[in-house]
């Protein structure tokens, strides 16, 4: 830990972090999900309770440790990260998105498990649309935080990334571009873009771990700049 660099001081602040992905039931066996590891989510906890902040983690299902000091609650599905997510947020100076929350879940949950047979060789899935966490959170009039999310695109990262930054009113945008080779999802490494009303900034290819302190200091100067 003394070979970390130092970061902002976020002593007596707290932070909410979501992180890893949404699991959708289908049937009492079955899930729609993605390949969120939840290591960008998780490294961004660990970081901001080393600067001194008191860190809630709210994570989908993930094979990680808990990091240090922070306090986890595991949740399953996008419904349930939401009404956890609204109550940290209901407490916190920062809110950052790092879950890769499931957009869509199935129509209705099968309370038994959806048999194959029938004529048809294929069979359609009714989707609904998941409410969007982040966005709901940075709408706030009142008890708003700091409000941060992520962009994984596969192409026009930058273009994409501002328009999320602007249609879900957040205050800061990390634009990570998971077609690259070893970046996103599933590595242990990341190149980001630090977005802004302001500006940009691009910030080189690094372990998710190193990232995550330059990224908790940005988001503190940021947040409590004035
Ligand atoms: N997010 C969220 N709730 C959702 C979907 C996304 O809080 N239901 C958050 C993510 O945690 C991330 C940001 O919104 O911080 C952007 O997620 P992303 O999947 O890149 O964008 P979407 O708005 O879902 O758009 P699309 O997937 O179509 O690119
Ligand atoms: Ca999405």
């Amino acid at each position: 830990e003394s070979l970390l660099r130092p970061t902002a001081s976020l002593a007596g602040r707290k932070i909410a972090v979501t992180a890893g992905p949404t699991r959708e039931a289908l049937d009492p066996v079955r899930f729609l999900s993605n390949h969120s590891s939840g290591k960008m989510g998780f490294a961004l906890a660990a970081a901001a309770q080393r600067a001194g902040a008191e860190v809630t983690l709210i994570a989908g299902p993930v094979n990680q440790p808990t990091p240090p000091g922070v306090k986890r609650i595991d949740v399953t599905d996008a419904l349930e990260m939401r009404e956890t997510a609204e109550r940290a947020a209901d407490l916190c100076d920062i809110f950052i998105a790092a879950a890769a929350v499931a957009d869509f879940r199935p129509a209705e949950i099968s309370a038994q498990k959806i048999k194959k047979t029938g004529d048809g060789e294929r069979e359609s899935l009714a989707l609904v649309k998941n409410p969007d966490i982040v966005a709901a959170i940075a709408a706030r009039k009142e008890r708003r935080p700091f409000t941060v999310g992520f962009a994984a695109e596969t192409e026009k990262m930058l273009e994409h990334a501002r328009g999320k930054l602007a249609r879900k009113n957040l205050d800061l945008i990390i634009a990570n571009d998971v077609s690259a080779a070893d970046s996103g999802f599933d590595s242990d490494r990341n190149a980001v873009t630090v977005i802004d009303a302001g500006g940009s900034r691009e910030l080189p290819p690094a372990l998710k771990t190193g990232l995550a302190e330059q990224l908790i200091e940005i988001i503190a100067d940021k947040a409590f700049a004035q």
